[in-house]
């Protein structure tokens, strides 16, 4: 390692850059990538353990401050002002007013500024650019990485241009516009707009935000892993349920969890399980396959609908080994689990949230939750995102004339 704070280490051939360039993809392994399969190359980014572990007394004085060592940017003073991460770890003892076998804890990634994990990311890609003089950051997205972009950024002031499919919820839409970022509705898919903003990037020269395709993405989401570290005094849960699209917050949970194995803070790492929608599976169905087949995806959690996960290679490389778990549920399942989520803790979360929860359900009933374990569902963005998923839900009662002859009526009635 030479002195810059950071390299970049190929998760495909495993070849080192220096840290002192902006760096996108490893331009070796790319060469050979097609728009119909997920991209080789991706960077992962790795900083000098030894030297952070000789230098510092611990977790708890990396954690003092903000963990600046673990990131790949000069100064805190380069993030923007809104506060990211941080967010609650509730613990829940009771699910339909059950006492429950195992330990249960929410994250609520809903308390980022723009309601979403996605900020995690941001925050880090936003710092960055602003201590390298970018002026413009572009992001495909399903909504919400592009969301968090314009927020973040229009807390620093920073200019950016937001490609979405053009189906994405309004709320999402809506966000993006408020915040001040340009939009391009793109005729077609997430995958087409995350490949036309490459090509824009190449083209105008802008910082791209794309999830995986900027290694800084999973270095800004690795943070959910030390707070949860840190939040259960530190110790790791056994499980983390991760809901899956591109496999970039899968992979920040796991980098955040390495990291902390090569300071020696840890000594095992958790069981993370990849929870994935049925109708958009190309990650767990592909994971024992010699060559990627991609399938067209339709599921009612739009911000995990993928075709060609962008970060199929490391999240698989990371569950393999690290004898992670995988499984899908129905979208029937994500609906019914955002329904008891909501219910039972006071958290309502977007379809692709609550299909963690529908993952941790789907294990609870078929057994596989030990007693006394710990576990953790990751919930990643706010209920209020997509009200269109949850329509099938709403059962609006008539209005009723305002006396209360009329109320006991409607009492009666329901
Ligand atoms: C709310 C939410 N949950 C989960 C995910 C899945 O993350 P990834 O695509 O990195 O697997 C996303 C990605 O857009 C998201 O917005």
């Amino acid at each position: 390692m030479n002195k810059n704070k950071f390299n970049y280490r190929c998760t495909d051939c495993g070849k080192e850059y220096s840290g002192s360039e902006t760096m996108y993809l490893c331009p070796i392994c790319s060469k050979s990538n097609t728009e119909d399969q997920p991209p080789k190359g991706v960077l992962k980014t790795i900083y000098n353990y030894s030297e952070i572990k000789d230098r510092t007394s611990g977790f708890k004085e990396l954690e003092s401050n903000c963990f600046i060592e673990l990131l790949p940017i000069k100064k805190l003073e380069s993030l923007p002002k809104l506060k990211v991460g941080n967010t609650p770890l509730y613990k829940f003892e009771k699910l339909e007013n059950k006492e429950l076998s195992f330990e249960l804890y929410c994250k609520d990634d809903s308390q980022n500024p723009t309601y979403s994990f996605k900020d995690r990311a941001s925050n880090v890609v936003s710092a960055y650019a602003k201590e390298q003089g970018f002026e413009t950051i572009v992001a495909a997205s399903t909504g919400n990485a592009g969301s968090s972009l314009a927020g973040l950024c229009a807390a620093q002031g920073q200019k950016e241009i937001i490609m979405v499919p053009e189906a994405a919820p309004i709320a999402k839409l809506t966000q993006i516009i408020m915040y001040g970022a340009t939009i391009v509705p793109v005729k077609g898919t997430y995958d087409d707009a995350f490949d036309l903003s490459l090509k824009a990037t190449e083209e105008f020269g802008w910082y791209n935000r794309n999830t995986a395709y900027n290694p800084f993405t999973i270095e800004g989401k690795k943070t959910v892993s030390f707070e949860i570290f840190s939040q259960l005094n530190e110790n790791i849960p056994d499980r983390v349920f991760v809901p899956v699209g591109d496999g970039v917050i899968i992979s920040g949970v796991y980098k955040g969890f390495e990291d902390l194995l090569e300071l020696g803070y840890i000594d095992k790492m958790p069981t993370i399980v990849m929870v994935q929608s049925e109708g958009s599976d190309n990650i767990v169905r592909n994971m024992d396959r010699e060559s990627f087949e991609a399938k067209s995806s339709s599921t009612i959690a739009d911000s995990i609908s993928v075709d060609i996960p962008r970060n199929f290679n490391l999240a698989k490389q990371y569950i393999k080994k690290f004898k992670g778990e995988y499984i899908t549920v129905t979208d029937n399942e994500i609906l019914i689990a955002s329904k008891k989520l909501s219910k039972n803790t006071g958290i309502f979360s977007e379809p692709a949230a609550a299909t963690a929860f529908a993952g941790l359900l789907s294990y609870q009933k078929n057994n596989k939750i030990e007693d006394k374990s710990k576990n953790v569902v990751l919930l990643t963005g706010s209920g209020l995102k997509d009200l269109k998923a949850v329509n099938k839900l709403l059962d609006i009662p008539e209005s009723v004339k305002p006396d209360t002859e009329n109320l006991k009526k409607f009492f009666n009635k329901i």
